[in-house]
């Protein structure tokens, strides 16, 4: 039997309650400011703040920026941010000291990486996607292809598929590990080792992996990746994204991106770049020492706790919210997107309904906030760090109000802006 089938029983709130006190994880929750009144099922998008992250926020700005002004460089030790916490990130993902960086978004990541996979396995000019991958990865993706002209070119197969394309011509290939529609799991291990057979690199999507599910990049060898930190990192909107180069593609081709601070001396300003030797010659311009040090605090609260504790109780929170909906909600057609198989499923759990968005957007009124991905995907962020097993009941009790009363039928509900 796999950990799938074995979904709780329908429970009471009391008895979740009950395990709200027995979780041994509960204390985390007080490292955030929980907005008040609001469930919140979005950590997937754009975590919760961490106190902390206000209280160095504004140290940074009124001690460091406003008292030591451009010492901080070095006196409060801004410079080598990038790298110091790319380092907690890498603790987090499996990393060794030195292969992770926080820098740009993960778009710019994208490129960077993808350029640099291409170096590293000259004689092969296809980059190989799947249908249905995040779109930035797939815009960058042909971005670079479309600058490269004949050099490169791209490729997208159904995700069934992708296995059979790695041929002799494919350089690289590009996945996100946990799908952010459905939060299906891809096996990083062994897609990897069937494209390394066949010759082919691969740069993995993390976004939806780190601070949700356990990720050993090196046990998986994998050579590149990148991520977002403000999702399950809690690093705030916007915040820096970090990459991933395996120590052995460090030294191979030009970065890209080769930026001043990608140099291997960044302070002898010379005219000729000549790139840094390790992981440094992926930064490019000057970081965003604020946003970093926001994110830092989102990254520190992993110290307290390791990512299988962790993801056993997302674990246990999404088969409890699973097995209410099921309960409660499946007699309104709402239908269960993600997979049963626990082990399958990443950190969100998506429904899909003919009418998902009205519906999110009624829940919204009573305080749930989950997200809505077109055509019909419902998404909620299943998030551990503060999220509690009453929180679930709620949820589950909020959806089903809106469908007994037809609320999300209401037509300021059902008036979708241009951006959602
Ligand atoms: C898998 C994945 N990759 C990338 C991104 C976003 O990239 P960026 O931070 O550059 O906007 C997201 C955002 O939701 C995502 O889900």
């Amino acid at each position: 039997m796999t950990m799938s089938s074995v979904l709780p029983m329908v429970v009471s709130r009391q008895e979740l309650e009950q395990r709200d006190q027995d979780d041994p994880l509960r204390g985390l929750r007080e490292a955030f400011d929980m907005p008040p009144d609001l469930l919140y099922m979005d950590g997937n998008s754009l975590g919760v703040l961490p106190h902390r992250a206000r209280q160095r926020a504004q140290e940074v700005i009124s001690d460091e920026w406003g008292l030591k002004l451009i010492d901080s460089w070095v006196e409060n030790d801004w410079l080598q941010a990038p790298a110091r916490v790319g380092d907690k990130i890498g603790a987090l993902i499996g990393a060794k000291v030195g292969e992770v960086l926080v820098a740009d978004s993960t778009s710019v990541n994208l490129f960077k990486m993808l350029a640099a996979a291409l170096q590293a396995n000259t004689g092969r000019h296809v980059i190989l996607s799947e249908s249905g991958n995040f779109p930035t990865d797939l815009y960058i993706m042909q971005g670079l292809s479309a600058f490269a002209g004949d050099k490169v070119c791209q490729q997208i197969v159904e995700p069934d598929q992708v296995i059979e394309h790695l041929s002799d011509q494919v350089a690289v290939l590009l996945l996100t590990q946990v799908h952010y529609k459905t939060g299906q799991i891809r096996d990083m291990k062994e897609i990897t080792r069937l494209a390394h057979e066949a010759g082919v690199l691969v740069v993995w999507d993390l976004s939806h992996s780190t601070g949700s599910i356990p990720v050993n990049v090196n046990d998986c060898e994998v050579d590149f990746a990148v991520g977002c930190g403000y999702k399950f990192l809690n690093g705030g909107p916007g915040a820096p994204a970090y990459l991933f180069v395996a120590e052995r593609h460090q030294n191979s081709g030009w970065p890209i991106l080769s930026g001043w601070l990608g140099h291997r001396d960044p302070f002898g300003f010379s005219d000729q770049y000549s790139p840094a030797a390790d992981i440094n010659r992926f930064q490019c311009g000057t970081p965003s020492v604020i946003a970093i040090a926001i994110l830092e605090c989102g990254v520190d609260l992993f110290t307290s706790t390791d990512m299988v504790a962790l993801r056993d109780k997302a674990i246990a929170l999404s088969s409890v919210f699973i097995g209410l909906m099921d309960a409660r909600c499946m007699q309104f057609g709402i239908k269960l997107v993600s997979s049963r198989n626990a082990a399958d499923r990443g950190g969100h759990v998506s429904f899909s309904h003919p009418n998902g968005y009205g519906i999110m957007q009624a829940a919204k009124q009573r305080g749930v906030i989950g997200d809505f991905r077109a055509p019909d995907i419902m998404r909620f962020g299943i998030t551990p760090l503060y999220q509690r097993f009453q929180d679930i009941f709620d949820v589950v009790d909020i959806i089903h109000e809106v469908m007994t009363m037809g609320e999300w039928d209401k037509q300021e509900y059902n008036v979708q802006p241009a951006w959602s």
